[in-house]
This record gives structure tokens, C-alpha cells and sequence, in this order.
């Protein structure tokens, strides 16, 4: 079993009192709707983090271009040329750079190997589009859409070298309406994911909260 918040000291319940905002990385590999809503939560004060860096995997992430609009930050680590091991070394040493607690995945579209995962143990987030354990990987509200489900929704989880595997921190659902498309549906899930990611990590910045087997519990 292991405690938040934060320090792996053996932590405590209900945590002290934080006075200085969590340092918190994005990755991301596309538009970065997702790190927008975290970076909005942030700045409205209901988040009580700080995003000091913005990672991509891919030079022309949309996210990017937002990240530096809002004067934070990034980084373009690609694997071409590296492969996945250097890069994910480099990614390592970047976070860390940063001075970063925690690392919030935001579309970043590829699998983190062991190593990565292994050097911020529940510490590091994810959104999936999909109510997990069900439709993991890529392309889950088409998966969903077409398995014929009647709800679905998006799911945020603490990471694990599996993929879409880790202990589940909170879920949303939405309805899958009859005259859905997949990408109705996905916008759906979205304006859902948005509200779930910020919520998330409020919750695992505020409260005490430690992993029971595969269940975060808070409180
Ligand atoms: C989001 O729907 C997110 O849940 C998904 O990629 C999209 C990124 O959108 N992630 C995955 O599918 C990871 N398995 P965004 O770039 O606008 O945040």
C-alpha cells in the first residue's frame, strides 16, 4: 500500500496543508485540449498546480503552439533517431529538469516503457477516452461507437508500464445516443474528459488518498 500525498514519506490522512502549487509536466502529442482544461483549472485557482513543462513526442503538436501561448515551457523529444529507450531517457532527465512532482499525459499517444513509468511511481496521470477496463488503446470512442455500447464516458488513471491499466482515480459517463457518430460521441466524452482530468488531480493534490490493491481511496 502506498499514501499520497506527494512524498512517499508514509504520507498521512487527511494531508498537511500545501502552501506552493504541485510542478506538473504535460506530455502530449496532438491539439491538447486536455492540457488547455488542466492549464485553465490551474489558472483559475481550483487546481493547485503549476504546469512547468509541456513535452511532445511530435515537433508539430497543436498543444505546443497553446503551451507557448500561454508562456509555458516546452520541449520536442521525437523517437525518430532515438528510439524508445533514449528517448524516453531524455524525457526522464527533461521532467526532472523541470523540478516536476507529477507528469500529466494528455493525448501522448504512445505506450510509456518500465523505465519511464518506474521513475515517478504514482506519480504520473493519464485521460482515456473510455470507461476502463473497457475499449483500452487507440481509438476508444470508435471502439465503443462500434461495439454498440449505450454509455461510455473517460476515465482518469494513475500509470503502469501496462496500457490503459493503472488504478482508476475517477470516471465520467455520457450516453450514446442514437443518432450518434463516433465523433459526436467524442465530443461528448470531451467535454466530459476536461472536467474529469482538473477534478482528478485536485482531488489526488487535496485530499489524502492511498492505492489499495488496484483502488485509489481516498480519504
Ligand atoms: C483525448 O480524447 C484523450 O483522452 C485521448 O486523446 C485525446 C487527446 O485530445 N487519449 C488517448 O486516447 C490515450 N489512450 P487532446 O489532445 O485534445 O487532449
Amino acid at each position: 500500500m502506498s499514501k499520497g500525498r506527494g512524498t512517499g514519506d508514509g504520507g498521512g490522512c487527511p494531508p498537511p496543508p500545501e502552501t506552493r502549487p504541485a510542478r506538473v509536466a504535460v506530455l502530449l502529442s496532438g491539439r491538447g485540449s486536455n492540457f488547455v482544461a488542466l492549464a485553465d483549472g490551474c489558472a483559475r485557482g481550483e487546481v493547485p498546480a503549476e504546469i512547468v513543462l509541456v513535452l511532445s513526442d511530435r515537433p508539430d503538436a497543436p498543444g505546443l503552439a497553446r503551451a507557448r501561448e500561454r508562456g509555458i515551457p516546452t520541449r520536442v523529444i521525437p523517437r525518430k533517431g532515438l528510439g524508445q529507450q533514449e528517448q524516453e531517457r531524455q524525457m526522464v532527465a527533461a521532467v526532472r529538469a523541470a523540478g516536476t512532482e507529477w507528469v500529466c499525459l494528455a493525448g501522448y499517444m504512445r505506450i510509456l516503457g518500465a523505465e519511464f513509468v518506474a521513475a515517478f511511481p504514482e506519480r504520473i496521470l493519464n485521460i482515456h477516452p473510455a470507461l476502463l477496463p473497457a475499449f483500452p488503446g487507440r481509438e476508444a470512442q470508435r471502439q465503443a461507437f462500434e461495439y454498440g455500447v449505450k454509455v461510455s464516458g473517460c476515465t482518469v488513471h494513475l500509470v503502469d508500464a501496462g496500457c490503459d491499466t493503472g488504478p482508476i482515480v475517477a470516471q465520467r459517463a455520457v450516453p450514446v445516443l442514437d443518432d450518434d457518430t463516433t465523433e459526436t460521441l467524442a465530443a461528448r466524452i470531451l467535454e466530459q474528459e476536461h472536467r474529469a482530468y482538473a477534478e482528478a488531480l485536485r482531488l489526488l493534490l487535496t485530499r489524502g488518498w492511498h492505492v489499495e490493491g488496484r483502488r485509489v481511496v481516498f480519504g
